[in-house]
C-alpha cells in the first residue's frame, strides 16, 4: 500500500513500530518489522553510546532496509547517542517527547528524516515549524506517555493544521486502525503494544501473556512512573500508585524498581514491574510474526477500502 508516508520513508506499508524503551532496544524486533516491509525504530533512550553503535551495526547486518532511532529525553548520554545515530546514518530519527527543535535540527543538518511523536495540536504545529518531515500523532489511548485528548480527535485536528505527513499512534492494532487513520487523513500507523505481542519481538514470555489476557479496561494513566502522564497496564505496582498524592522524584525511584519497565519486560515481573501498554491491548488475542501481522493489516484495509466503495 501506498501513501505520502511509504514515499517519504521509502518502505512498502505505511506501518511504523513505535519506539519502546527495553523492547524495541535491540535488533530483533526492529529488524523484523524493517524487513516485513514497515519500519522499526530502536529505542536508544536506555542504550550507552557504545551500546547504540553495535545495536545500531547488527541492525544493518540483519536487513538493508530502512530503519529509526528513537532518543528520548530521559536519556542520560543524549547528545553522545545523538553523535553514534548521526554518525552511523541511521536513515530516520524520532523523538518521543518534549521539544525537539534542537535536535531536529541536527538531524535534518545530517540529512536524516526527521519523526516525532506529539501528543497535542499545537505540538504537532510547532515540530512542523522545526522542521520535522512527518508527525506521529498520539492519542490519549496509546500505551507510555498518553495526550489528554482522544486519537478520533486529535489526529483529524493535526491532519487540517500541518502539511507534513501525520502517522497515527495510540489505540491501533488491526487494519481497521489503518483504514481509520486514512480516513482521518493520516498516511500511516505507528503500532507500540501490537507489535509487543509478536513473535520477534523480546519481551518477555510473562509480559506477553499479561497484554494477552489483559482488556481495554484494565489500564491507568499516572503521572508516578516518569513524572508525566503515562499510561500502563492495572498490577500490583499501579495498585500503589492509585490515590497517592502526587510525589516526589526521590519517592518515586524508591517506589519504582528503576528501571521498572526493564522489569516487566525483560525480567518478567508483571505483577510489580511498570508495564506500558495501551487500551489496544483488549484487542490483542494472537502472537504472530511481524510479518504476519504487517500483511493481514494491509490485506485487510484494503479489503475494507473495496467493501467501503461498493
Ligand atoms: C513499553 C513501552 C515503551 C515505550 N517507550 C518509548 C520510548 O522509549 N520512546 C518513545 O518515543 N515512545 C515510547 N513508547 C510509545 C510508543 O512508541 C508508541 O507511540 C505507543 O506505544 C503507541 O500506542 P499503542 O501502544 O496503543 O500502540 C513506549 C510505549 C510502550 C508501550
Amino acid at each position: 500500500m501506498k501513501t505520502r508516508i511509504t514515499e517519504l520513508l521509502g518502505i512498502k506499508h505505511p506501518i511504523i513500530q513505535g519506539a519502546m524503551g527495553w523492547v524495541s532496544q535491540s535488533v530483533d524486533l526492529v529488524a523484523a518489522v524493517s524487513e516485513a516491509g514497515g519500519l522499526g525504530i530502536l529505542a536508544t533512550a536506555r542504550l550507552t553510546p557504545d551500546q547504540a553503535r553495535k545495536t545500531i551495526r547488527e541492525i544493518k547486518q540483519a536487513t538493508d532496509k530502512p530503519f529509526g532511532a528513537n532518543l528520548a529525553p530521559m536519556s542520560p548520554q543524549l547528545d553522545e547517542v545523538m553523535n553514534v545515530i548521526i554518525d552511523e546514518k541511521v536513515p530516520v530519527f524520532s523523538y518521543g517527547r518534549g521539544n525537539p527543535e534542537r535536535l531536529l535540527k541536527r538531524a535534518k543538518a545530517d540529512g536524516m528524516i526527521a519523526l516525532p511523536t506529539m501528543g497535542a495540536v499545537k505540538h504537532a504545529v510547532r515540530a512542523e515549524q522545526d522542521g520535522a518531515d512527518a508527525v506521529i500523532v498520539q492519542g490519549l489511548e496509546g500505551g507510555g506517555h498518553a495526550s489528554h485528548v482522544a486519537t478520533s480527535v486529535l489526529v483529524p485536528l493535526v491532519a487540517d493544521r500541518v502539511k507534513i505527513p501525520v502517522i497515527v499512534a495510540g489505540g491501533v492494532g488491526d487494519a481497521r486502525g489503518l483504514v481509520a487513520a486514512l480516513a482521518w487523513g493520516a498516511a500511516g500507523i505507528s503500532m507500540g503494544t501490537r507489535f509487543i505481542v509478536t513473535k520477534e519481538s523480546p519481551a518477555h514470555p510473562n509480559a506477553k501473556r499479561k497484554i494477552l489476557e489483559s482488556t481495554e479496561e484494565d489500564t491507568l494513566v499516572t503521572t508516578h512512573v516518569t513524572g508525566v502522564r503515562c499510561r500502563v497496564l492495572f498490577n500490583e505496582l499501579a495498585k500503589a500508585f492509585l490515590g497517592l498524592p502526587e510525589i516526589t522524584k526521590e519517592e518515586r525511584d524508591k517506589l519504582i524498581f528503576e528501571p521498572s519497565l526493564k522489569y516487566a519486560f525483560v525480567e518478567g515481573n508483571v505483577d510489580r514491574g511498570s508495564m506500558a501498554a495501551g487500551q489496544i491491548c483488549g484487542m490483542i488475542d494472537d502472537i504472530p510474526t511481524c510479518k504476519e501481522l504487517i500483511e493481514r493489516i494491509v490485506t485487510g484495509a484494503e479489503r475494507i477500502i473495496e467493501q467501503i466503495k461498493v
